[in-house]
């Protein structure tokens, strides 16, 4: 397993070009195969859930085509298999869209139990109750969903849980449902809005995605299309958030400032300059940074997916902070291996209690999942001395390029083989 190896204390600055939005691609490329024209989707980011999910696409017999790095083809003509059961797509979460593209569109689909991030009990009854209520007999059984219908005939479905997840997944399933969906206590992520656009634009009648009531009339068929996928709102909040804990000066670009609200209203609170412009957002980090209070929420709330981010730089702040993690129930796993960092980090259930301010300094750290692995990697660049993280394939399915967009903002940082000594010592002699 590779590793990523840093110095610390180099305030990162430059400018950064965001990529596509991987929860948005996910959604969109499962979508993908519910046409039986050519689709074309560009902006797709160049990760490793996307390759994952890609395999479980292939596995239906659509035809894809990587036209470049960041554009796909994907032809639904050519499905013949609605059982999609790779190895890989145990790995990641998105991979129970094909549960909704493939009932919609066949009315049957067998699909393994989706992988992910581990935060603890991450179920899919919504997800379920979506799908009974258009029709569908469903039932878990060896480690797979197996859905079925005669017909898929719209309905009212209120949501118990605001799920990203549900809303586009039944999302998927009524496009191509007799009659009017109406989705209740919808999700109303910006990666939710981005495909309900790109079902619009196969032909689909989708209405109020991105508020928590969205319509949806069912059509015959969808059609191709050619769209762009919007940037990833975490993707530019991890690198925001990184040039304020190394007390940086970033302009994080090809972003929609809109989505980055929220974060940009807490990197202020703490003492940092943000200047919002068309499609960029500059970061201007404070010496002093102050502390704050953060509660995730669904959006436009503070995302959970930058909470382990923001935790890393209040570890720094003056003063106590308190995070309230609202939506996972077991997403402080990263919080041992900052304190072992120097940090001072309780956690009393859905609350951490952040003192400070503390001098992290170097350790070696284990990354647990994706966004706690970008967590420490910021804890790295800000500490005292060398920093490896360990398990860096949780943070590169999910980051595209992270180390060399890291690289290019001056981050003293280099990616190892786990037991290679020599290039250790070598990168240590370098930068010392
Ligand atoms: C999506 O996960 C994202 N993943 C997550 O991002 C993100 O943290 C999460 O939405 C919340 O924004 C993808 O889009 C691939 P949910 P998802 O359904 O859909 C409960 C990252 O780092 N729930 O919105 O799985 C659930 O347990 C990843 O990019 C049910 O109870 O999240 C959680 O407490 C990590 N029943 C809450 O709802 C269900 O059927 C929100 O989950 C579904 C969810």
């Amino acid at each position: 397993m590779d590793q990523y190896i840093m110095k610390g204390q180099v305030p990162l600055s430059g400018e950064v070009f965001i990529a596509g939005a991987k929860n948005a691609a996910l959604g969109i490329v499962a979508a993908a195969i519910m046409a039986d024209e050519p689709v074309h989707v560009d902006n797709i980011p160049a990760i490793g859930d996307i390759q994952a999910l890609i395999a479980g696409v292939k596995e239906t017999g659509a035809s894809v085509v990587e036209e470049n790095k960041h554009r796909w083809m994907i032809n639904g003509s050519t499905l013949h298999s609605v059982t999609v059961e790779s190895g890989e797509l145990q790995k990641i979460r998105g991979g129970y869209y094909l549960i909704g593209a493939l009932l919609g569109k066949c009315h049957k689909a067998e699909v393994v139990m989706p992988g992910g991030c581990n935060l603890g009990a991450r179920p899919i009854d919504q997800h379920l109750k979506g799908f009974r209520a258009l029709g569908a007999k469903v039932e878990i059984r060896n480690g797979k969903v197996y859905a079925e219908c005669e017909r898929l005939v719209g309905n009212h479905v209120y949501f118990d849980v605001s799920s990203v997840g549900a809303t586009i997944n039944v999302m998927l399933a009524a496009s191509l449902a007799e009659g009017k969906t109406i989705l209740d206590n919808a999700a109303k992520e910006p990666h939710v809005v981005d495909v309900a656009n790109f079902l619009n634009s196969m032909g689909a009648k989708i209405k109020g995605a991105g508020t928590d009531l969205i319509r949806i009339e069912g059509v015959p068929k969808l059609h191709g299309t050619d769209y762009s996928i919007i940037p990833d709102q975490i993707e530019a909040g991890t690198f925001m958030v990184a040039a304020a804990a190394t007390r940086g000066d970033v302009v994080v670009r090809n972003v929609i400032p809109k989505h980055l609200e929220s974060i940009s209203s807490k990197l202020r609170e703490i003492g940092c300059e943000v200047v919002e412009g068309e499609e960029e957002v500059r970061v201007v980090g404070t010496n002093t940074i102050q502390a704050t209070n953060i509660k995730t929420l669904p959006y436009p709330g503070f995302p959970t997916d930058m909470q382990p981010q923001i935790a890393a730089t209040l570890a720094l702040a003056t003063g106590t902070s308190i995070i309230s993690e609202t939506v996972f129930d077991a997403r402080f796993r990263y919080v041992n291996e900052l304190n072992r960092m120097g940090a001072c980090i309780s956690v009393e259930r859905d609350n951490a209690i952040i003192v400070g301010p503390q001098r992290l300094t170097g350790a070696t750290v284990n990354a647990s999942d994706l966004r706690a692995g970008a967590a420490l990697v910021i804890a790295g660049l800000c500490a005292e001395g060398y920093t490896t993280v360990c398990d860096i394939e949780h943070i590169e399915r999910g980051y595209e390029d992270f180390l060399e967009k890291l690289q290019s903002l001056g981050a003293v940082i280099e990616r190892v083989a786990e037991n290679d000594t020599r290039a250790k010592t070598k990168f240590r002699m370098r930068v010392s």
